[in-house]
Formats: structure tokens, sequence, C-alpha cells
């Protein structure tokens, strides 16, 4: 069973197809790179696999299951989505502490998710308050505070500065060593080539190519090929 499995999700919005007839897995223990032009369907795709928008046709799953049918979700998958919204007034610690009572986990993982982003500094101002790269590491704080087998990253290094990227590469390929399963969208191909031991690339809503990532790939040239 795979970690993430898409199968034949197509996403209509009124006459534009979002995404069409596109199937792909992520298996435990690699990492994909999601790509695909601006409006490909990209973020589409991640947000039907996390239960946010019904497919027109098709099904997604996580570790067999649809999203909506996980026993206690936020220990299975960690998301970071474009544009996430946290209330300003709150501060991170507090964000991360509501977030742990509802879902029935200990508070002992927020200290822990906060020093992992590196976050612990500016845990105690209020989020309104941060920049983009605070936030995008709170928002990673909050994938990770289940402590999920399955991550879907949404352009997760926007914003970040060269030290998080480092942080984030280096995170992701130790999650991932440690078993975890990573499907990542991202325009920075030279950052994911390091990485990714998958691709799957998307045009118009539907694939375009799929490969295994040796290191010998050029994923640029790969990306423009496919793209083109
Ligand atoms: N809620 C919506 N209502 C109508 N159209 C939408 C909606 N969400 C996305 N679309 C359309 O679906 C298509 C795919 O958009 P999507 O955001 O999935 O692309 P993307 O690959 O994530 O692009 P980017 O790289 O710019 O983030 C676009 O044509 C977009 O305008
Ligand atoms: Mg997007």
């Amino acid at each position: 069973m795979s970690a993430i499995t898409a199968s034949h999700l197509s996403k209509d919005y009124g006459d534009v197809r979002a995404v069409d007839d596109l199937s792909f897995t992520v298996e435990s223990g690699t990492i994909t790179a999601f790509l695909g032009p601006n409006g490909a369907g990209k973020t589409t795709t991640l947000r039907m696999i996390l239960g946010l928008v019904t497919p027109t046709e098709g099904a997604a799953a996580i570790d067999g299951r649809a999203y909506t049918e996980l026993e206690k979700p936020i220990t299975k998958v960690g998301a970071v989505l474009e544009a996430t919204a946290f209330h300003p007034a709150l501060t991170a610690r507090t964000h991360l502490r509501v977030l742990a009572t509802a879902a029935g986990l200990g508070h002992a993982r927020v200290g822990h998710v906060l020093d992992l982003v590196d976050l612990a500094d500016a845990a105690d101002r209020k989020v309104g308050h941060y920049s983009l790269g605070m936030r995008q590491r709170l928002a990673l704080a909050t994938a990770l505070l289940g402590d999920p087998g399955v991550l879907i990253l949404d352009e997760p290094a926007n914003g970040l500065d060269p030290a998080g990227i480092h942080w984030l590469r280096g995170f992701l390929r130790a999650y991932a060593h440690e078993g975890g399963a990573v499907l990542v969208s991202t325009h920075v191909l030279t950052e994911i080539q390091q990485i990714a031991d998958q691709v799957v690339i998307i045009a118009r809503g539907a694939l375009v190519r799929q490969a295994t990532l040796t290191s010998g790939t050029n994923l640029e040239d790969l990306y423009l090929e496919a793209t083109r």
C-alpha cells in the first residue's frame, strides 16, 4: 500500500478542467517533487488529497484511506498549503497548543516542533506580527505537530531564508530516511533536485512526465522538455 495514492483525479471549476485524470503514488521513505507551470493544478491536487476539495472524478488516499476516513488525521499526515491563515492575535505557542488539545495530543510536542523549525525565540509573539518566513516555519511546525508519516507541502520554501531552506532540505531528507513520505510542490528545481527521489510533472492538469531521479538527472532539462 502506498503512502499517498492519487487515482484518476479530475477537478472541474466551471469550464476550467483544473486537474485531468491524474494518477500517481508516493511510497514511504521517498520524496516526490510535484512540478508544473503556474495554474497547472498542483495546489488543487494537493487539496483533493487532503480532502479540502472534492474531486469531480477519481479519488485520493493516504495509507489506503480517504483523508476524511482517517482516524486522528493529524497523526497520519501533515500539510503546508499556500497562504496558510493563522489567527493573528494568537502566539505561535498558543496556536500549537490549541491544535494539540483539539487533536487530543499532549503539549509536549509543542516545544519540540517549535525547536525543530527554529521558532522557539519568537514563539510567544503574536503571529499577526510574523514575517512571511516565520509564518512558513509555523506552518511547518503545525504540519509536524502530530508526528505524521506523510507530509504534503505546497511551496514550503516560499519566504524561507537561505539557512531555512538549507534546514528544510536536511530535515526532509532525514524525514524520508526514517520512513516518511513527502509530496512537495515547488518551482525551485535546483533545491528539490538535491533531495527528490521521484518527480511528477503536470501541465494543464494532466501528467506530462513521471520519472525516478538519479544523480545524473538534470531536473531543469527534464522539466523544460516535459512542459514545452
Ligand atoms: N477555487 C477555484 N475556483 C475556480 N478556479 C480555480 C479554483 N482553484 C483553482 N482554480 C483554477 O484551477 C487551475 C489550477 O490552479 P492551481 O492553483 O491548482 O495551480 P498551481 O499548479 O498550484 O499553480 P501555481 O504554481 O501558480 O501555484 C487554474 O486555472 C486556477 O485558476
Ligand atoms: Mg499552487
